[in-house]
């Protein structure tokens, strides 16, 4: 068998952890690869969902005897502490692993430690290896876990001129299927989706994450969340359907803000509360506007449609800007052909002062 280097050993568990993207919340996703004394690869793993083994669990399980002074690469801190599964540095001390490799602290105080007790133990360990790539593969739980309030995703479609709909209110379908089969995949790996009571009452969406050819329901659901003041989601929405579970945010539940309206710092507080650590903003333009005025979007995904409609609403309304020095900056990260369309991608550029 052939020996890898340590930084190859992180490459490959970068690549396992991202396989638990959707599915490990409120836990980060985490990739292990376990080499031996010669540097031969004798277990790999990946935290698959939350309750589950830990990717370090499921590396020693895979090597067994072969992981005695072997090194233990992994994306994060393993973690100190009893959950619902044991500490994961107690486990590599009795494996016998001599040295453990981290990309990524454990920014959770309930976690950490890892690392002081395996030094403690007499393990040699050495941090930050490959650090921004696995911090980038677990952009959403990282922040979020930093900061105390989920990664905010807004998601918007729109034509080539930014209109959401044309000027008789029709939108069905602005962007193509396969735009839109994108985005049901996006919602597979967030923690919830929300959408403002303007587009549940407009539109009446399911906001379930499927699949559009037959329709039938992703295993895992992500929390559907209307942002709804005095609670207008009408009874028979299709967001209260049983499809997955729903929260209608009143104002009166969450609080309210200085104009009356769901206090939106509060919503996601709210939801981090609730194991939430990525969010889905659907829209529409007025929620996607305040959001952006108050700094809460982290990430931008537009689907934009070769298509002009030179009249209609826009998909970004009262965004607090109200002269060019205001604009919100951004910076592409990512520009894909879906189909027809192009889905772009971009982070806030932060703002100075
Ligand atoms: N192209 C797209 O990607 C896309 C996506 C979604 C929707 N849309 C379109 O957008 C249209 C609806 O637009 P919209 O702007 O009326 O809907 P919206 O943004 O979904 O909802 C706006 C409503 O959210 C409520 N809200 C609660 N807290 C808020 C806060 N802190 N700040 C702002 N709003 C808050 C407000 O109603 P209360 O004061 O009653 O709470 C507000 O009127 C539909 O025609 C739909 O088709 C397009």
């Amino acid at each position: 068998m052939v020996s890898v280097s340590v930084d190859e050993a992180m490459r490959r568990a970068i690549e396992l952890a991202a396989r638990g993207l959707g599915t490990t919340s409120p836990n980060p996703v985490v990739g292990c690869v376990l080499l031996d004394e010669d540097g031969q690869v004798v277990g790999e793993g990946f935290h698959a969902y939350a309750g589950g083994p830990h990717a370090e669990i499921v590396a020693l399980a895979q090597a067994g005897r072969r992981a005695k002074n072997g090194t233990a690469v992994v994306t994060l801190e393993p973690c100190d502490h009893t959950g619902r599964t044991g500490p994961c540095s107690s486990a590599l001390v009795q494996a016998g692993v001599g040295r453990v490799v981290i990309a990524v602290p454990d920014p959770n105080p309930v976690a950490s430690g890892g690392a002081a007790t395996l030094r403690a133990a007499g393990v040699r360990v050495d941090l930050g290896v490959r650090g921004e790539e696995a911090e980038a593969g677990n952009v959403a739980w990282l922040t979020s876990m930093r900061r105390g309030w989920p990664y905010v995703i807004w998601k918007y479609a729109a034509t080539l001129d930014g209109r959401s709909a044309a000027d008789d209110g029709t939108s069905m379908w602005i962007t193509s299927e396969a735009a839109r089969i994108d985005v049901h995949a996006l919602r597979g790996t967030v923690d919830a989706v929300l959408a403002g009571v303007g587009t549940v009452l407009a539109d009446d969406p399911r906001l379930t994450a499927r699949n559009l050819r037959d329709g039938s329901l992703a295993i895992r659901q992500p929390l559907r969340v209307v942002v709804d003041s005095s609670g207008r989601t009408p009874a028979d929405a299709r967001v209260r359907d049983g499809a997955a579970r729903t929260w209608i945010a009143t104002a009166d539940e969450v609080g309210a803000g200085p104009d009356g309206r769901v206090d939106l710092p509060a919503l996601l507080a709210a939801l981090h509360q609730r194991g939430v650590r990525a969010v889905l903003l659907e829209g529409g333009p007025r929620l996607a506007g305040a959001f952006l005025a108050a700094g809460l979007v982290d990430k931008i995904v537009g689907y934009v449609a070769p298509r002009l409609l030179g009249a209609g609403p826009t998909a970004l309304v009262d965004a607090g800007v109200t002269t060019i020095a205001e604009a919100i900056d951004l910076e592409f990260v990512d520009v894909t052909q879906i189909g027809p369309d192009l889905r772009i991608t971009a982070l806030p550029r932060k703002r100075e002062g």
